[in-house]
Formats: structure tokens, sequence, C-alpha cells
């Protein structure tokens, strides 16, 4: 049986960190709130000129070498990302235009912080359409370009970063179980960015009133995220007729430890086997999960048949669930 498997994975963080006693300089906050409420102590920012197909081009360059292959090899780029460099063109063609992956097909997926399980979902089916693919699935953000730097509500929770994986066919249990994918749009103004596009265009108005930038209910997002990824992570196990205690991994999304450890504690899952990165990065969106794949990837972690379970919600409100046999 074919099946589709990451045969490689890459990312990139910007080097300048942005630690919560920074923030204390910036607004009215502490460390320790910062870190009690949400397991963040810093996350890395970019420079001004630096946008979001730079992180990913890294990412995907970095993905490239593990796989020994080339970008000319690639036949399709997805990226997960709610910070794209401009509204169109799409931000992976600026990645392929960059890396010169000059046959792949280039396309973004916007679903919030869940973006980075749709574009698996994708190459997964592209893949079984035709396992000589090859597929390179990012999640790349520039949260901090969509942050009001004054609103110490949102400011101390995101960061910058991309990951990326690249997928192809291959003979054997390996590789994408399944993915499952879902969305409650009736929730959508717990997280939105309301300038910008065609509901409120661009103007000196919506500048002035900083809708450019995000708005978040974060106390009942809290609640509607617990939710959804323990209900997705269950949904996974049931729907590949396993336990928690069957899983070595889970990669969950990276907004707040406290989300992560309620939802886990819902579905029996123990944290020791629960990935978190979050304490270094934030949450840097569509990006959480690659990020981390990767640095379980090169620190040796994953073995070769570990069963690893991703889960992630976000704007919109989307959630998702993925299962990957390394
Ligand atoms: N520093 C100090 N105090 C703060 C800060 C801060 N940075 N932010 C808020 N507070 C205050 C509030 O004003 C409030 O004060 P009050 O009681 O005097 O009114 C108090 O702290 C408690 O605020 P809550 O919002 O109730 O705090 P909570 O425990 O819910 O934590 C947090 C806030 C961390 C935002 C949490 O709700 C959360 O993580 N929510 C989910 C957010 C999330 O995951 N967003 C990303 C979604 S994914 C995507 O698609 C991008």
């Amino acid at each position: 049986m074919i099946k589709p498997r990451i045969i490689a994975t890459g990312s990139y963080v910007p080097p300048k960190v942005l630690t919560n006693a920074d923030l204390e300089k910036m607004v009215d906050t502490s460390d320790e709130w910062i870190t009690s409420r949400s397991g963040i102590r810093e996350r890395r920012i970019v420079e001004r000129d630096v946008a979001t197909s730079d992180l990913g081009t890294q990412a995907a360059l970095s993905a490239l070498e593990m796989a020994g292959l080339s970008a000319g090899d690639l036949d399709f780029i997805i990226t997960g990302t709610n910070s794209p460099d401009m509204f169109f063109p799409c931000t992976s063609c600026f990645i392929q235009s960059k890396i010169g992956a000059k046959k792949a097909a280039g396309f973004d997926i916007l679903a919030g912080c869940t973006s980075f399980i749709h574009t698996l979902s994708l190459a997964d089916k592209f893949i079984r359409e035709d396992p000589q693919r090859k597929v390179m699935a990012l999640g790349a953000e520039i949260m901090s370009k969509v942050t009001d730097w004054k609103d110490r509500g949102t400011c101390v929770l995101f960061g910058d970063g991309a990951g990326a994986v690249l997928l192809t066919g291959e003979e054997g249990d390996r590789g994408v179980l399944s993915t499952h994918l879902h969305s409650d749009g009736s929730l959508w103004e717990l997280l939105y960015m309301p300038g910008g596009g065609s509901a409120n265009p661009s103007s000196h108005e919506t500048v002035d009133k900083n809708m450019h930038c995000i708005k978040m209910a974060g106390n009942q997002l809290f609640k509607v995220a617990v939710r959804a990824l323990a209900e997705v992570s269950q949904e996974t196990l049931e729907f590949n007729g396993l336990k928690s205690s069957d899983i070595d991994y889970m990669i969950p999304h990276q907004a707040n430890t406290r989300i992560i450890e309620a939802a886990a504690k819902m579905i029996n899952f123990p944290m020791e086997k629960v990935y978190l990165n979050i304490e270094r990065f934030g949450n840097t969106s569509s990006a959480t999960i690659p990020i981390a794949l990767d640095e379980m990837n090169r620190s040796g972690m994953l073995k070769p048949g570990n069963l690893i379970l991703l889960c992630s919600f976000g704007t919109g409100v989307t959630w998702g669930g993925a299962l990957i046999r390394w």
C-alpha cells in the first residue's frame, strides 16, 4: 500500500528575540502574568524588511536539503498563512519564485492556526492521486506585523516563524494515516482582523481605528479551543481504532500551555508525551506544528513507526487533527 510520507522537514525562525522582560517595557504586563497564563517566555520577531515568504523560503530550502532534492523536483507548494506577503498573489508563489521551483503549482490556505493541518490534508490527497508527486506543505507567519503592540491581551502571545514538510508517496505503512477538518463560522468574532478586506477596505479610517490588527476575545476562545482540541484528538484516535496510550507523541497547536494541558486532561493524554516549544516561540499560528515537527525530527526524537497525533484550532473558528506514522 502506497502512503503519503513526510520524507523531510525544515523550519526557520528569525534571530531577534523579544522576551517577556522586553514586553514589560512596552505594555502594562509582567513576566509572571505571561508565563503563568500562557507558558510563553520569549518569541522571535522579524526585522521591518522581512516578508512571510522569506521565512517560508528558508524552511522549504532546509527541507529540500534534508531530502537531497532540488526545488525543480517539487510538484506543489502549499502554504498555510494568515499573514501573507500581500493579499495577492499568494505567498506560495513568492516562495516558488525564491527557491526556483519552476514546475510546482503554488497556492495558500487561510484557515487560521489550523491551516497547516489543511495543507497536510491536501498534500495527502494530491499524493494519493499520484504517488510520484512531491509536495511541500508549509505554515509560515509574521504575526508581529498584524499585532497591536498596545493591546496587552494579544501582543504577548504571538511570534514569527515558518515550518515545512516535504511529502511523497512511499510503499509501506508509514505516512499520513488520516486528517480531520472542521469549522464553525458563527464564532468568527472570537478572533479576527477587520481591516483591509472587502468588508472594510483599507482607508485612513481603518488605519486610524487600528483595524489591521488582531482583535481577540481570549477568554471565550480559550474554552472553545480546549473543547476543539480534545474532540478532534478523540475523533482522530477513534477513526484509526486507537487509544491515547497507543500514541507516542502529541504535537498540539502552541497557543497556550493551559489550553493544551486542559485538552490533554479531557482525553486522558499524559503531558510527558506532548511536545511543547511555546516557551521559546509563542504562538506562530500555522507554523507552530511544522516547527515542532522539524525540531523533533532533527533532534532524533522521532523513530520510524512512531505514532504522532497533530491537533490544532484557530480563527474561523477552525479545528483539525491528523495522525502520522513516522
Ligand atoms: N498582562 C497582564 N494582565 C493582562 C494581560 C497581560 N498581558 N492580558 C490581559 N490581562 C488582564 C485582563 O485585562 C484581565 O484583567 P481584569 O480581570 O482586571 O479585567 C485579567 O488579566 C484576566 O484576563 P483574561 O482574558 O480573563 O485572562 P485569561 O486567563 O483568559 O488569559 C489569554 C488570557 C492568555 C489571552 C487566554 O484567554 C488565551 O490564551 N486565550 C486563547 C487565545 C488564543 O489561543 N488565541 C490564538 C488562537 S489561534 C489563531 O488562529 C491565531
